[in-house]
């Protein structure tokens, strides 16, 4: 592009401006499902006008690799975007998160390689007080970047299960925490060396890669401790430490857009974060100390048999709800698992046209991420008004003629409020138990994420319906449906 260079500048400069104001836009509307997509859209967008932006500001460059760079990060992008399940979603976020971070490190990194060809490092002047700030962040962004990479990759590795089932659990390896502090101590003191001798650029080089590798390793060892129902916190941390990896970056690179857009990352994964760890009653340094899900634990810790579990044929069960006025339905995991939201509208269609009220309880995390139970049911055009929070519907079961359970196990195990030796103890829970009847459809009676056992399944108003959620809710509205004619 043949621009005069002030020219450039204040063109990028503004179209900066206007993809900040986008993006928080975007981040506010992404808080509702109804605005979501077209939020999702407008983040896209500010993202794609920041770019533009980013090479009008450059000016006339060679394009080669930046054009392979698009296509196939974009290609990738595209095909992982429209295969994956949203069962995967957690696993796919992970990679991104460490490719974000990648990139922050890969762009600090670059500073040092054009440091070490004498250009850039003499011209950023780090011996000023704005010039120690730069170095800071800078090593910053290094730091923080190749954590998250290497971080997140275990924390895909480990929700996948690439190498079994017990790569996903808590692995403690001896002396860890020991370890994990030496190499800590040895990236602030390789920190302090790099930013005290930075007029030496091959010394600077050294560092910044031992900052670095040091860096990778601890990404892992701090992941390898962490497995189970911990791992989506973990990825939301991650993801938080992506976006200040970024703005760490902005810093350094002067860039206001890669500032902000960062700091967004930054707060809104720690925001998500926080959110996870309540909806476990946990604290965020339990859960990265790790260990949680590692032993085979039911109920009281003991390996514990389940007695007196009653269960119900879906026509059975079509009786008691041909006579309800008031069912609440929690769906959970196993829902998306059987891609059954479809057949949960049906039913719920089949109920109210019988007169009945229906409504959704929603846990902050029932499935695999936040919101999303609420993406599910939005798939199928459940009404938003029907979903509601745990808060607003746990006083409403006791009134509730049937709680319908979908696939959901740890979120309504009534053990989280009754037995002090539970894992799961403290956690809030739905207080399905207090409805008239309980139905829980799930094919047995495996454990959920947590691995715990869940007593709701023996308490006398409870009828378990086995099978899979698509398969018995469709059986379900069928017995209804017949039963109309
Ligand atoms: P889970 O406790 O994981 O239980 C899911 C249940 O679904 C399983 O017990 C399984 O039992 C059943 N299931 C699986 N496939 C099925 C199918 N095709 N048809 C019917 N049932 C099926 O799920 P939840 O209640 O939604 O709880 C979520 C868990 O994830 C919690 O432990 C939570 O702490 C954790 N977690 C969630 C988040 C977020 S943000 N959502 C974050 C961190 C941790 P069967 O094998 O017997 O069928």
């Amino acid at each position: 592009m043949n621009l005069n260079p002030d020219t450039a500048s204040l063109i990028a400069y503004i179209g900066y401006l206007v993809s900040i104001f986008l993006f928080v836009v975007a981040i506010k509307r992404l808080g509702k499902v109804k605005t979501a997509r077209s939020a999702n859209q407008m983040a896209a967008g500010a993202m794609a006008l920041a770019v533009v932006c980013t090479l009008v500001e450059l000016g006339t460059i060679d394009y080669t690799y930046i054009l392979i760079g698009a296509v196939l990060g974009g290609g990738i992008g595209l095909v992982l975007a429209t295969s994956v399940q949203m069962t995967a979603m957690p696993q796919l976020v992970a990679v991104f998160n460490g490719f974000g971070g990648a990139a922050s490190t890969l762009v600090a990194l670059s500073l040092f390689t054009a440091a070490e060809k004498g250009v850039t490092l003499a011209e950023m002047d780090f011996q000023g007080e704005a010039g120690y700030m730069t170095a800071i962040a800078l090593v910053l962004s290094i730091i923080i970047g190749a954590v998250t990479l290497t971080g997140s990759l275990m924390a895909y590795m480990k929700l996948s299960e690439v190498f079994g089932r017990m790569f996903g659990k808590p692995i403690l390896l001896p002396l860890r925490h020991f370890l994990n502090i030496m190499l800590i101590i040895s990236v602030l003191a390789m920190t302090v060396a790099w930013v005290a001798t930075t007029s030496d650029p091959t010394l600077s080089v050294n560092l910044a890669i031992g900052i670095t590798v040091t860096s990778l390793v601890l990404g892992i060892l701090l992941t390898i401790p962490i497995g189970g129902a911990d791992m989506p916190v973990v990825i939301s941390l991650l993801n938080s430490y992506s976006g200040l990896a970024a703005s760490a970056a902005g810093f350094a690179l002067n860039s206001n857009v890669l500032i902000v857009s960062g700091a967004l990352v930054g707060a809104s994964g720690l925001i998500l974060t926080q959110i996870m760890c309540k909806g476990m009653n946990r604290s965020l340094a339990n859960v990265m100390m790790g260990g949680f899900g590692g032993e085979d634990t039911s109920g009281g810790g003991e390996k514990s048999e389940y007695v007196n579990v009653k269960s119900a044929e879906p026509e059975e069960a079509a009786m008691d709800f041909e006579d309800a006025r008031d069912v609440i339905i929690v769906p959970g995991y196993g829902l998306a698992v059987a891609q059954g939201q479809n057949a949960i509208k049906e039913l719920s269609d089949q109920l109210k046209k019988r007169g009945c009220q229906v409504r959704y309880a929603i846990h902050p995390v029932a499935g695999r991420m936040p919101g999303h139970m609420n993406v599910l049911l939005a798939e199928s055009n459940v009404p938003y008004d029907e979903l509601v929070e745990m808060e607003a519907i746990n006083n409403e079961f006791q009134k509730a003629d049937i709680a319908l359970i979908v696939g959901a196990n740890d979120v309504v195990n009534p053990s989280a409020k009754e037995d002090k030796s539970s894992p799961l103890y403290g956690m809030p829970v739905l207080n399905v138990e207090q409805s008239r009847m309980v139905f829980v459809i799930k094919r047995g009676l495996g454990a959920g994420f947590s691995g715990v056992k869940n007593v709701l399944f023996e308490k006398d108003n409870t009828r378990m319906i086995y099978g899979d959620a698509k398969k018995v809710l469709e059986e379900l509205t069928t017995e209804l449906s017949e039963s109309d004619n």
